[in-house]
């Protein structure tokens, strides 16, 4: 409100909001003739009419109703006939009705005995709300031309968001507790109150709960809306009942608004399994624990208090602001559930919360205010899908009460406030725009109630689960660096032969190959001594088809020598014998740094005739059937590797690379006394994880969902490579597109029509996913790739899409995050280290498209790695560089570790 107190207060009124903030009431002295007046009120409704439209409302002139209140005399003499509110000229009207209520002046209330006269203009918000009547209402109160100003009556139509039977105050919630108020009659005591003063009288007052005011506000102009909503500083609702299920009230027929007062579901302990540590302290700090349960976990009064809770035990975990706790921060109140909104704006948030943590006194960092943002958005999202499914519970009410198989109805939502990634009523109002929205509200919380149970649930892993799946993998990653237990580790652990990250001494010009990501390039790459730089000094991608993909070896050998040798003529070096150091994006069990036998391929690739063979013996062996061409020696690298080596360049701290894009894996720089299947035990030794294959032994058991099998079953290596199917691009979009296929079976999308595109394997590619997630475009992006994939389509089908994108893409990114944090956590615990500082060099279309992975994965990392501060380094040009890298360290290190033979006996330092 803050906003439009300025836009009100250049005009020269005072202001003041009630109904939840869904109602202005404007007060001012006139200080000239009415007319000079009503000018002056028309040019702030402008302003305000401007401010909303910039903020995505609209306030809707033909819906505007005003009116004048005096004696009849008065009246007869006033010279206003109409107000002109932006353009639209209104006549006065006899009565107006706001709230639901009636307001007749000409009633026995509006007798006359005012001696005063009062505009009171009512201008609906109506679209952005629902296509009614909600009331905007200016009061404009002239009385300053009146002589005779003795004593004025007023209309109440008083809006209550307490709980009420008749006028009797049951109980007082949301922070209200005034004493000798509860079991008694409101409007008793309010009159008793007018009277003890004596200057003013009232006339009829009518008791209405807000959820009802709400609902008959909307409902005076749309009549099918039959429920009310706050989700304010309260939660509540109330809908259309049937009269012969309403058993304490007399009559059978027709229908009577029930108050459901829904904040106290869980007060009985029904919502036991749900409630947290957390909700309990809330609880039991209220001004009335044990009560409104289910408010307490909802409502923006309690929200702030709920995410300032978490941050404080985060800190004592040590997993935020260092552990370091300000007396602001431990002072309940201090974190508004304003803020929530503005820490999850999508583009200004994570600026926003630097903004309140400064404030709060917190000693914060960037990955802080992320992980700040992430519990913002638990807590909210939480309350979302409560609100939702208790939504979905009163539509399905109704219509099982009518016996009908689809009910449209339409919700007021009287204040939405919270804007949350599932429910975002707001937005979704503000983006239809058609007066539709409130039914889409129903329509949303009641298909997301069922689909977040049903279908979605298994994808949202919780942290709990994240450290389980952190401690299955740290006890994988020891059995892969295991002599004996190596072979049937899932985690393959492969030893790099990289035993140094670059120290700045390397030089020389190299060739590179880079095969295995979305590009297959070739590359001409010079690494500068004195001025620490790598420099590309050519490059060219070239193509791979399906068929060469899915081809013979010697094709796929033969045609990599034949870009080759393309991009050498082509850059004048036919004459020359340089060094190449080959990015092999595929698992192989390396020799040494120039012999590599690939275990298996991953990531469509198949061609047949190598796996278990040298890949260098392959590629010199097509050259050399060639002959136009000569290689010098070959170093051969996992992308993994070479982007931790072109990071490396920059930053000596970095021990890790990161692939998220087609396939993922990571490698990091392990002793190398724990390296057993390698001579040696001093220094240390870069592993190539290849985490893609956690799980292939049934680890993950617990997690996988009937959709990863699926994935994996059609895939063309089915049983390998488990984790990465869950994570990386190769497979995003069609788990996506697989959801998509299950929920319109289930009738909850595209009114259960499936098209021949949507069930076609490899049609939702998983850059659709970047793009429906944008935090700007992402809605119209989803409409237009719906319509690709000929699907009708709603706008309510639109969210929902959204919605399963970020389920599936944030489960990649919490995998991702689990494995990395056990990757630091290994490095830490190898080092003796209480606290580690490392550096992560990352690559792939994953992490570097997709708007939120980056932050969700970084933030996931601190909270599963509380000891491991990582810092993220991009990798600039793909691991092309790092490949030459490689090769210039293994020209500067004499190599002398060899592999040992494996052998099959267990050990029981091992297991
Ligand atoms: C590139 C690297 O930039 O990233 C490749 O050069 C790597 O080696 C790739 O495989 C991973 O990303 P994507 O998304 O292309 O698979
Ligand atoms: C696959 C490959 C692995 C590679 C990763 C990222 O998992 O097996 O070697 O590093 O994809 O490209």
């Amino acid at each position: 409100m803050l906003p439009l107190r300025c836009v009100v207060g250049r005009h020269g009124f005072n202001f003041h909001c009630y109904a939840d903030d869904t109602q202005l009431y404007l007060k001012f002295s006139p200080s000239g003739p009415p007319s000079a007046t009503l000018t002056r009120l028309s040019s702030c409704l402008e302003e305000i009419n401007a401010w909303m439209r910039q903020n995505f409302l609209q306030l809707n002139g033909s819906k505007t109703e005003a009116i004048q209140t005096g004696t009849p005399q008065q009246l007869r003499a006033s010279p206003i006939a109409s107000v002109s509110i932006f353009g639209h000229s209104i006549l006065l009207s006899p009565s107006i009705t706001n709230l639901g209520v009636k307001f007749d002046p000409r009633g026995s209330g509006g007798s006359g005995s005012s001696s005063d006269r009062e505009v009171r203009g009512s201008i609906p918000v109506p679209d952005y709300v629902c296509n009614c009547n909600v009331a905007f209402v200016s009061f404009v109160d002239l009385s300053g031309h009146c002589d005779s100003c003795n004593y004025v009556t007023f209309y109440f139509v008083i809006t209550t968001s307490c709980l009420f039977s008749q006028s009797i105050l049951l109980r007082w919630t949301k922070g209200f507790n005034c004493s000798g108020v509860e079991g008694r009659d409101i409007v008793q005591l309010l009159k008793e109150a007018v009277q003890r003063r004596g200057d003013f009288t009232i006339g009829f007052v009518a008791m209405v709960n807000d959820t009802v005011g709400t609902m008959m506000s909307c409902g005076y102009r749309d009549q099918s809306c039959e429920i009310g909503l706050i989700i304010g500083t309260g939660t509540n609702a109330c809908y259309m009942e049937e009269m012969r299920n309403v058993k304490r009230v007399e009559g059978e027929d027709g229908r009577m608004c029930i108050n459901t007062e829904w904040g106290g579901f869980g007060d009985d302990g029904t919502l036991e399994n749900i409630i947290t540590d957390i909700n309990r302290t809330i609880d039991q700090t209220s001004i009335k624990p044990g009560v409104h349960i289910f408010e307490k976990m909802i409502s923006g009064m309690y929200l702030g208090e709920l995410v300032r809770l978490l941050l404080v035990k985060l800190t004592e975990q040590k997993l935020l602001f260092k552990g370091q706790r300000s007396t602001t921060l431990l002072t309940a109140g201090t974190f508004p559930t304003k803020f929530i909104s503005e820490i999850e704006e999508p583009l200004s948030g994570l600026e926003n919360a630097k903004r309140i943590l400064s404030s709060l006194n917190v000693p914060y960092d960037s990955v802080d205010a992320r992980i700040v943002r992430l519990v913002c958005d638990t807590v909210s999202s939480r309350t979302a899908r409560l609100c939702a499914a208790a939504l979905a519970t009163i539509a399905n009410r109704i219509r099982v009460n009518r016996g009908l198989k689809h009910l449209k109805t339409t919700v007021a939502p009287g204040m939405v406030r919270l804007l949350a990634p599932d429910c975002d009523i707001t937005f979704i109002l503000s983006q239809d725009g058609s007066g539709k929205g409130a039914a889409m509200v129903t329509a949303v919380a009641q298909r997301l109630a069922l689909q977040s149970h049903l279908v979605l649930q298994p994808f949202c892993l919780s942290v709990h689960q994240l450290r389980t799946i952190s401690d299955l993998l740290m006890k994988d990653l020891i059995k892969g660096l295991g002599k004996h237990s190596h072979h049937k580790a899932a985690v393959k652990m492969l030893p790099t032969f990289v035993r140094s990250t670059p120290d700045g001494t390397e030089h020389g010009d190299f060739l590179a190959l880079d095969l295995g990501g979305t590009n297959f390039r070739v590359l001409h790459v010079r690494v500068l001594e004195e001025e620490k730089v790598v420099d590309i000094l050519g490059s060219q991608t070239c193509s791979i088809s399906q068929d060469i993909m899915l081809g013979t070896g010697e094709q796929l050998f033969d045609h990599i020598a034949a870009c080759l040798a393309d991009f050498i003529s082509s850059q004048n070096l036919k004459e020359q014998t340089l060094p190449l150091g080959f990015t092999f994006s595929f698992p192989c069990e390396q020799k040494k740094i120039d012999e590599s036998i690939l275990i298996r391929w991953t990531k469509g690739f198949n061609c047949s005739g190598v796996e278990g063979r040298d890949i260098v013996q392959l590629l010199k062996e097509a050259v050399q059937r060639r002959g136009d061409f000569t290689i010098g020696s070959v170093a051969m690298v996992n992308d993994t590797v070479g982007t931790m080596m072109s990071c490396g360049y920059r930053d000596q701290s970095c021990e890790i690379g990161l692939i998220i894009g087609t396939g993922t894996n990571a490698c990091y720089m392990e002793e190398m006394r724990n390296v057993k299947r390698v001579e040696g035990e001093d220094g240390r030794m870069c592993i190539n994880t290849e985490w893609g294959g956690f799980g292939d032994d049934g680890t993950l058991e617990n997690i996988i969902t009937d959709i990863d099998r699926t994935i994996d079953q059609t895939s063309i290596k089915p049983g390998v490579h488990i984790f990465e199917k869950m994570i990386s691009g190769m497979y995003l979009g069609e788990l996506v597109r697989l959801l998509l296929v299950k929920l319109t079976e289930q009738k909850l999308l595209f009114k259960g029509q499936r098209s021949t595109t949507l069930l076609t394997a490899g049609t939702f590619p998983t850059k659709f996913i970047s793009e429906i997630e944008e935090p700007l475009s992402g809605l119209e992006n989803a409409k237009r790739i719906l319509s690709s994939l000929n699907v009708p389509y709603d706008f309510v089908d639109a969210r929902i899409v959204r919605l399963v994108c970020d389920t599936v893409s944030s489960r990649s990114a919490r995998l991702c995050a689990a494995a990395l944090a056990t990757v630091a956590n290994r490095i830490r615990v190898n080092r003796g280290l209480k606290h580690l500082k490392t550096t992560v060099g990352v690559d792939g279309t994953v992490y570097k498209k997709h708007p939120n992975f980056s932050d969700e994965l970084q933030a996931m990392v601190r909270l599963l790695a509380p000891d491991c501060d990582v810092t993220f380094i991009l990798s600039q040009d793909g691991s092309g560089k790092g490949a030459a890298m490689v090769t210039a360290v293994a020209q500067r290190l004499a190599l002398q570790s060899h592999l040992l033979e494996d052998s099959d006996g267990d050990s029981e330092e091992e297991d």
